[in-house]
Formats: C-alpha cells, sequence, structure tokens
C-alpha cells in the first residue's frame, strides 16, 4: 500500500449548542481525527452523541465553536460562506430518508439537476446527458428522468439521492444513516453500490450509523464516539474491541429484535448522564470499572496498535 495522504484533519474541534432552556451541551468536544484519502470511516455511538454535528461541522453546515479543519491542507475552519462555495460541490451529503425529503413535485431530472443549475451553465440537453450517465451509476435507466418519488420504492429514491450527492463530483461524501430504514436485501445492494462508486470516483465516506453490521461491512476504520467525545477508534468492530462503551454498545446492538435494538440504542437513564462530567473520563457515570483516577483525569485517546486507538486509563483490564 502507498502511503495514505489526508483528506481531512481535524484538531481539537468542538461544537456546543446554547440552549436556553437547557445547560450548555457540548454536542462535540475536544475531537482530533484525520480522514484518510480513499478510505471509509465509519462513525458510530449512541442517539444523541453528536455524529451528525460533527459530520455537518466538516461540510461547514455547522460552524464550530473552536478548533480547526484542514481539508485538503486548506484551513477551512473560517471560510466564509463565499470562500466556502468553491470547494463545496467537493462536500457532499446523503442522509436517511433524504430522497424523501424531495420536493414531491419534482421528477427525478429536476432533483438531480437542482445541484447542477447552482453550478454549471451548461445547456439542458448537456445536463441531461449527464444525469442519465450518473442514473445509470447507480443501477437506474432513462426512464426514471420523469418519475416522482411517490412512484418510486425506498431503495429507487435512495439510488437518487446518491446519484444527485455525485451529480458534482464531490470527493468526500458524508452518508448519514444513509441505509437506515431500507430493508435487508436492499441494504447489502446499496452498500454494495455504495463501494463500487467510491472505487469509480475515487471518493472518501465518512459513513455515519447506527447498523453495526453495515458499519462492518464497508468501512477501513470505525470511530466510536459517547457524548461528543472519541472513546475508540479500530479497524474492525468486530474485533479485538477494548473500551467499556464500545462493548456495551456491540452487546446492545446484537439483541436479535430490530424493534427492541433501535429502543436499546438510546440507553441513557437520565439528563444527569446526558452532560459532559466536569472533570475525568466521560464515561464514568455508566461504566463498570471506574475508579478514582477515571474521575479526575480524562484518559487521552492512545494507540494501542497501529490504527487502534482509546481513551481509557485501564483498558487492558477489560
Ligand atoms: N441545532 C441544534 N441546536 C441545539 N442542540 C442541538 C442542535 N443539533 C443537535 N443538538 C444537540 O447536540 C447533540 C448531538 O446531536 P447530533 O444530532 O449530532 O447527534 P447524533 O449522534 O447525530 O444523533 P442521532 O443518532 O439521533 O442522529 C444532541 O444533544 C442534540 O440534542
Ligand atoms: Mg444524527
Amino acid at each position: 500500500m502507498g502511503e495514505s495522504v489526508n483528506l481531512f484533519e481535524i484538531t481539537n474541534l468542538y461544537k456546543c449548542y446554547n440552549n436556553k432552556a437547557k445547560p450548555r451541551v457540548y454536542a462535540v468536544y475536544n475531537t482530533n481525527l484525520t480522514i484518510k484519502k480513499g478510505e471509509i470511516l465509519g462513525l458510530v455511538g449512541e442517539s444523541g452523541c453528536g455524529k451528525s454535528t460533527l459530520g455537518k461541522m466538516l461540510l461547514k453546515l455547522e460552524q464550530p465553536s473552536r478548533g480547526r479543519i484542514i481539508f485538503n491542507q486548506q484551513d477551512i475552519t473560517d471560510y466564509s460562506f463565499n470562500q466556502m462555495r468553491k470547494i463545496r460541490n467537493s462536500m457532499q451529503m446523503i442522509f436517511q430518508g433524504s430522497a424523501n425529503a424531495f420536493n414531491p413535485y419534482f421528477t427525478v431530472e429536476q432533483i438531480i439537476s437542482e445541484p447542477l443549475n447552482n453550478y454549471s451553465q451548461e445547456s439542458t440537453e448537456k445536463k441531461r446527458e449527464k444525469i442519465i450517465a450518473m442514473l445509470e451509476k447507480v443501477g437506474l435507466d432513462q426512464t426514471y428522468l420523469t418519475r416522482y418519488g411517490h412512484e418510486m420504492s425506498g431503495g429507487q429514491r435512495q439510488r437518487v439521492g446518491i446519484a444527485r450527492a455525485l451529480i458534482l463530483n464531490p470527493e468526500f461524501v458524508v452518508c448519514d444513516e444513509a441505509v437506515s430504514s431500507i430493508d435487508y436485501a436492499m441494504k447489502n445492494q446499496i452498500l454494495t453500490l455504495l463501494t463500487d462508486l467510491k472505487q469509480q470516483f475515487a471518493l472518501t465516506y465518512l459513513f455515519i450509523s447506527h447498523d453495526i453490521a453495515a458499519v462492518n461491512k464497508i468501512c477501513d476504520r470505525v470511530v466510536v464516539m459517547y457524548l461528543g467525545n472519541i472513546v475508540e477508534i479500530i479497524s474492525n468492530i468486530n474485533g479485538d474491541v477494548q473500551h467499556p462503551y464500545t462493548k456495551a454498545l456491540l452487546a446492545a446492538t446484537l439483541i436479535p429484535d430490530p424493534q427492541k435494538r433501535e429502543k436499546k440504542m438510546v440507553l441513557y437513564k437520565d439528563e444527569e448522564e446526558l452532560k459532559i462530567p466536569e472533570r475525568g473520563c466521560v464515561f464514568q457515570n455508566r461504566c463498570l470499572y471506574t475508579q478514582e483516577v477515571c474521575k479526575a483525569e480524562q484518559p487521552s485517546l492512545v494507540p494501542k496498535t497501529g490504527e487502534h486507538y482509546i481513551a481509557c486509563h485501564f483498558y487492558y483490564n477489560h
């Protein structure tokens, strides 16, 4: 393998939302992360742990409260909307039901040409050619051009969503729950499609998902987040996970009934647990192994072996 190049370098990134009703909540807390060109980086963690917020900050759809975001060696942290315009077409997002969010009165052609209209002055014929070529790449033929959202299945709509995201030749795509609420067989097809497209278009993905099996299937590395903090980074989420939180998350996910599993993904007992402790480890209130040191000092994210990072004072004991 050649030397890997970083597409993103994120340092000490924070996002704090100022909620009037609640105390200040850090959705993302002191996050350091690199995303390598060409990789599929998984991002998992319970509902509300900050996954979408992190994804949106990378695309500058949310402004970080602190920290830096370097994209292709450019510091984009303080880029204005206009400065972002030049690179915004190289970053896209596919989200859960993104296809459902399309204007119901738009045809597939209108849906996919929308981003093109914002960025290019090409003729309608030229755009249509591009759209047909892209539809074919996502496994749909040109008869779909005139269809409306309600005339398609969930899987077909998601393919349209992917075509729309890729029509401007992005370099980086955030897939935020992109395969959630799609049935199992269709999910596997979409995952295969995403991996094929990644190869063809030399893409890099941040793949946010509750679905550990999907993450395991396509991701090169997986980041595990808990209350805005990265607690573990690992190549194989079903492999040698060490952090007590990752273990708990996997245990909750292994419940066979999907209905119960979804519910289990939210394990918080009360508001108190949603707050990041003022000192020490972020997971101290729920961890089975908490010691004095865990309450006093926040463990840093340290490499165990090559690609495996853990933020736990006692990882080797569990
Ligand atoms: N616009 C906002 N204003 C205020 N608080 C917000 C906003 N967006 C997110 N939050 C809060 O920030 C935290 C992280 O939210 P985020 O949506 O990033 O979580 P998530 O991991 O993507 O969750 P899910 O798995 O449910 O999509 C949550 O506590 C959420 O309530
Ligand atoms: Mg989210």
